[in-house]
C-alpha cells in the first residue's frame, strides 16, 4: 500500500492539534502528536514523563532521543500501515533528518509526502493560548473561539478537559521564540521540494480547514 505522510508545522497555538484531528478523520490515517503523546506520558507520571515534564514547563524540546524513539514505536502500530499526520514532529534538524530517513523507503516505493504550515501571527497565538482547554483524547477547546458543549467536559469522550501547564505567558513566549529559531527553517526544504502547502492560520478555525481541505485535495490527497 503507498503511504501518504502529512507534516503540519506552525507556531504554538497555530491551530496544528485543531486541524489534525479534522485532517486524520478525513485522511483515514492516524494523527502522530507527539505533545500529546507525552502529556499521556506525564499524566502516567511514567519515567519518560517526568523527564519530558523538566524540559516541557519550561518551553524546552525534550531531548531528541527520547522523541525519536517514541515516534518509531507510534509507526510500528498496525494503524499507521497506511502513513501518518505528524503534529509537532519534526521540530528542530535532527528531528527532520529522522523522519526523512524514516519515510524514504515508503517514498521509493510510491508514497507521498507534504508539509502543511497553519501560518498564524504570534500576536493572534498570544491572544488564543490563554482560553485554550485541551482533552487527554486529543480534543482541543477555546473557552471564547471553540468552547466545549458542555462547561468543562471533552465533547468527543466525555472526559474533564483541563489547561496545559504550559499555557503561561513566559512559557508561551519562550515555546515561540523556539519554533523561530528551531522549527521554522525546517520549512525551506519542504519548500524548496515544492511539497510544502500553506494555509492563513489568522482565519477562523472554519475557514483555515476550508482552505486546507481544498489545498490538500488540489494534491490528490483526498
Ligand atoms: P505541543 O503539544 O506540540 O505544543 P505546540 O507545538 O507548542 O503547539 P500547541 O499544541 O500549543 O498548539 P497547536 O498548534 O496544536 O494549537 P491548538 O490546535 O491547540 O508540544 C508541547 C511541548 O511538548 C513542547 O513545548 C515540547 O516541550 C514537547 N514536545 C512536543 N513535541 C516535541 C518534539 N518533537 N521534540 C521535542 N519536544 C517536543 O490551538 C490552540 C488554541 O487556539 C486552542 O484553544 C484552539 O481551540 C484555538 N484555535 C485553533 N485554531 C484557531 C483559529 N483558527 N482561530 C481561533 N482559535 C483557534
Ligand atoms: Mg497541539
Amino acid at each position: 500500500m503507498a503511504k501518504t505522510f502529512l507534516i503540519l508545522f506552525g507556531a504554538p497555538g497555530s491551530g496544528k492539534g485543531t486541524q489534525a484531528i479534522r485532517l486524520a478523520d478525513k485522511m483515514k490515517l492516524p494523527m502522530v502528536s507527539t505533545g500529546d503523546l507525552l502529556r499521556a506520558e506525564l499524566e502516567k507520571n511514567s519515567p519518560l514523563g517526568r523527564i519530558a515534564k523538566k524540559y516541557m514547563d519550561k518551553g524546552k524540546l525534550v531531548p531528541d532521543e527520547l522523541l525519536a524513539e517514541f515516534v518509531e514505536h507510534r509507526l510500528k502500530k498496525a494503524d499507521a500501515r497506511a502513513g501518518a499526520i505528524f503534529d509537532g514532529f519534526p521540530r528542530n534538524e535532527e528531528q527532520q533528518e529522522f523522519i526523512l530517513r524514516r519515510i524514504k523507503p515508503a517514498l521509493r516505493a510510491g508514497g507521498r509526502a507534504f508539509a502543511v504550515l497553519i501560518d498564524s501571527s504570534d500576536k493572534a497565538i498570544k491572544a488564543r493560548l490563554g482560553g485554550r482547554r485541551a482533552c487527554a483524547c486529543g480534543a482541543v477547546y477555546n473557552l471564547k473561539t471553540k468552547p466545549p458543549k458542555r462547561a468543562g467536559v471533552c465533547d468527543l469522550c466525555g472526559k474533564k478537559i483541563y489547561t496545559r501547564d504550559d499555557d503561561k505567558p513566559k512559557v508561551i513566549a519562550d515555546r515561540l521564540k523556539l519554533y523561530h529559531k528551531q522549527s521554522e527553517p525546517l520549512l525551506d526544504y519542504w519548500r524548496s521540494e515544492g511539497k510544502l502547502i500553506e494555509v492563513n492560520g489568522d482565519a477562523a478555525i472554519d475557514e483555515v480547514w476550508k482552505e486546507l481541505e481544498g489545498k490538500i485535495k488540489e494534491k490528490g490527497l483526498i
